[in-house]
């Protein structure tokens, strides 16, 4: 018999595609309804938001040291495990948009008790804009978590080139991100021109003169998903960035 041996290896990615977004799935409806079944209200946790990566806290944390943001804006808010994380650790203003009606009103439910969450169900894009035309947001040293990309419509170039005109002072953390010379870091790619990679922010980069960091840690001495990530600082707190010891300049 004759296979046609390209044309199996596109099936069998197609399939493992496939069985990956089902898996992803089934771990949503999963939490969704162990969530419900339990009434949960956020609790904090040391291994709750930011995939569950003690390391990559830190740097958040020392981020914030470094610079006191008053706000923070997450694009993807999922199970609201991160949004839970900024709201109690901070204790400053947190926006986050969700695009599925079932995440936001999951996050809805478990995070009612924290008053300084406003929860958006939107497009990141549509997010970002309006809260780009409030001068009372703009002006507010700001902490931007990108994190709203999972399907093929990536909206994260666009994230940046919508908020780098409207915000002065912030720092934005992409998670997902290839971190340079160190494999052990997961992150994203779908398809040609769309893996989170530098080559990949490179135009926006230079668009909007940002410096570009990555964590110092190894992927070795991270815990939780071990998810790669980068750092973008705006022109006005890039001599700022030089006190954060944790992170490196990109390569
Ligand atoms: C990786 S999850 C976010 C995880 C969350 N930030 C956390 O740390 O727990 C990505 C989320 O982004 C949402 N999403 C994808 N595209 C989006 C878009 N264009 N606008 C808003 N949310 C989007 C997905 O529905 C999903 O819930």
């Amino acid at each position: 018999m004759i296979f046609d041996l390209r044309r199996l290896r596109t099936q069998w990615r197609e399939l493992n595609a496939r069985v990956d977004q089902l898996e992803r799935k089934l771990r949503e409806t999963d939490g969704i309804v162990d969530a419900l079944l339990s009434d949960a209200d956020y609790t904090p946790d040391l291994d709750l938001g930011m995939n569950g990566q003690h390391r990559r806290k830190e740097v958040v944390e020392q981020l914030f040291d470094q610079f006191a943001f008053e706000q923070v804006l997450e694009t993807g808010t999922f199970l609201g495990a991160t949004t839970g994380y900024f709201a109690t650790k901070f204790r400053v203003p947190v926006y986050t948009s969700e695009l599925m009606h079932r995440n936001y009103h999951f996050s809805r439910r478990t995070l009612r008790n924290l008053e300084n969450v406003k929860l958006h169900l939107q497009d990141s894009r549509s997010f970002i804009r309006q809260l780009s035309t409030n001068s009372e947001i703009t002006s507010k040293r700001t902490f931007f978590y990108l994190d709203a990309h999972w399907y093929d419509d990536l909206p994260l170039e666009d994230e940046i080139d919508l908020l780098a005109p409207s915000w002065k002072d912030f720092v934005i953390l992409i998670d997902d991100f290839q971190v340079p010379g160190d494999p052990g870091y997961q992150y994203d790619d779908y398809g040609p021109g769309k893996a989170l990679t530098l080559q990949y922010l490179s135009a926006a980069v230079k668009r909007h003169q940002l410096s570009v960091f990555f964590p110092k840690a190894s992927s070795k001495t991270e815990t939780g998903k071990k998810r790669g990530y980068c750092i973008l600082a705006s022109p006005t707190l890039a001599d700022g960035m030089k006190g954060c010891d944790l992170l490196v300049v990109a390569p």
